[in-house]
C-alpha cells in the first residue's frame, strides 16, 4: 500500500529555516534591493525617505539562509504604531512572509496603541515612473486579510494624482504582547 503524504511546495523554504530578527544597519543594501525589485510600488525618488525612516525607525526582517526575503520598517511613540514600508521578495511572495513580519510587529503592541499605515489608492498615478496604483489591489487584499480596513482617503497627498489611503486595525487582546 502506498501513502500519499503532502509534500511542501518546492520553492517554499520550510518555515524552520526562516529567521525573523531586528534589522541592523548592514541590512540596508539588501533592503534597497527588495525595494528596487518592486518598481510598481516604490519610486526611486522615495528611496531617501525610506533610508531616513530605516535609520530613525525600527526594522524587522525575515531571512532564509542569509538571504533577505522581506522587511518591514515601522515606528511607534507608545500611542500610535505606524507601518512605514513593507516588501517581500517577488520570488518569495505569497508564502506567508508578509503576514509573519506584520504579526511580529503587532505582537509588540501595548493596549494604548493605534495601528495604521498609509498606502496608495488604486486610482493613483505618478507620471514618468513605473508606479501603478492598480498594483496596490493585492496590497489592499493583503492588509484586509490581516484585519486592516481603510478608514480615510486624502487626495493628492504625495503630489497631484497620487492619492493616499489610511488602513487601520482594531486590536484584540490576543494581539497584545504578554505581560510579565
Ligand atoms: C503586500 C506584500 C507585502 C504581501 O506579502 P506576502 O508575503 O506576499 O503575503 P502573505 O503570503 O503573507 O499573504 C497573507 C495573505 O494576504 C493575502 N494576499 C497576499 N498577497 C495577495 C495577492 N497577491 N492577492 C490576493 N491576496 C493576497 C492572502 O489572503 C494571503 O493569505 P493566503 O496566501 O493564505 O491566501 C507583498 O506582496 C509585497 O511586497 N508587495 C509589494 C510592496 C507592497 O505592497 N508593500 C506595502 C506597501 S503599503
Amino acid at each position: 500500500m502506498t501513502t500519499n503524504k503532502a509534500l511542501p511546495k518546492p520553492d517554499t523554504p520550510p518555515n524552520s529555516l526562516r529567521v525573523l530578527r531586528e534589522g541592523t544597519p548592514t541590512d540596508w543594501p539588501k533592503i534597497e534591493e527588495l525595494i528596487r525589485a518592486r518598481p510598481t510600488h516604490f519610486i526611486e525618488a522615495a528611496l531617501p525617505d525610506m533610508r531616513r525612516d530605516f535609520e530613525r525607525g525600527r526594522t524587522t526582517v525575515l531571512e532564509n539562509d542569509g538571504r533577505l526575503l522581506g522587511f518591514v520598517i515601522w515606528k511607534t511613540d507608545g500611542r500610535e504604531l505606524e507601518l512605514l514600508w513593507l516588501a517581500v521578495a517577488p520570488s518569495a511572495a505569497r508564502t506567508g512572509i508578509g503576514r509573519r513580519l506584520v504579526e511580529a510587529v503587532l505582537s509588540r503592541l501595548t493596549t494604548e496603541e493605534r495601528v495604521f499605515l498609509k498606502t496608495a489608492a488604486l486610482d493613483s498615478t505618478i507620471p514618468g515612473t513605473n508606479f501603478s496604483g492598480a498594483a496596490f489591489a493585492s496590497t489592499h487584499q493583503f492588509f484586509a486579510a490581516l484585519g486592516f480596513s481603510p478608514t480615510a482617503r486624502l487626495n493628492d497627498y504625495w503630489g497631484k494624482g497620487s492619492h493616499m489611503l489610511v488602513f487601520e486595525k482594531q486590536i484584540r487582546p490576543s494581539d497584545h504582547r504578554e505581560s510579565g
